[in-house]
């Protein structure tokens, strides 16, 4: 696919299904990852990646998460919680590694070089014809969710990453016009 046209059409799938990636796909795909612009060289990234039986697992961090986010949970929430992890054949968790105080690199920009890995794992995987879906929510920023996925303290979910084959595409949504973001400076402030 041409590179354009690549960035231009990729969208979050409104159904994932089997087959997962193939092992090629997922590797090219994290090769395209780790190619992310990165300052400093930290390679600030991480993908763990969860499938077939781990997703039951995963489901129950998901919901005893819920049920310490939102303790009055009904038994329904917390099913709908665990099957989520069955929307997608196979969920990466995309990490950014954070150094704490680095003396040259902030660590926002650890965490812009994570967020960089990750769009550049998703479009990868859509070059190859597989969709994705890019989810965050409280999981994400939930210490005990992060010790359980085995992730440091210090560590940052960049999102968790649902990948499959596309079941259901999305419906075409209109995008905005991009002379709406643009500004042009031509002198300091007064
Ligand atoms: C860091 C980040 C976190 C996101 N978290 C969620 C989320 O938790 N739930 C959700 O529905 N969409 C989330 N999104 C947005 C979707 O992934 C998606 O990009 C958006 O709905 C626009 O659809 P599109 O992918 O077709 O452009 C997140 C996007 C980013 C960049």
């Amino acid at each position: 696919m041409e590179a354009i046209e690549n960035l231009m059409s990729r969208r979050s799938p409104a159904k994932l299904a089997e087959p997962a990636p193939s092992a090629e796909a997922l590797s090219r795909a994290m090769a395209a990852a780790v190619r992310a612009p990165d300052h400093g060289k930290l390679k600030p990234w991480r993908f763990v990646i969860i499938e077939s039986d781990a997703r039951a697992a995963f489901g129950e961090v998901m919901a005893r998460c819920l049920k310490r986010q939102q303790p009055d949970a009904t038994e329904e929430m917390l099913t709908r919680e665990r099957e989520k992890a069955f929307r997608a054949p196979t969920i990466v968790v995309a990490v950014a590694k954070i150094q704490a105080q680095h003396p040259k690199i902030p660590e926002v920009e650890q965490l812009l070089a994570a967020g960089a890995a990750t769009q550049n794992f998703w479009l990868a995987l859509h070059a190859q014809g597989y969709g994705a879906l890019w989810k965050t929510g409280a999981p994400a920023y939930d210490a005990q969710v992060k010790r359980e996925l085995g992730l440091a303290e210090t560590d940052q979910i960049v999102g968790f990453m649902y990948v499959g084959s596309i079941a259901q595409p999305a419906m075409d949504q209109k995008r905005p016009e991009p002379e709406h973001f643009i500004e042009r400076w031509t002198r300091p402030a007064a």
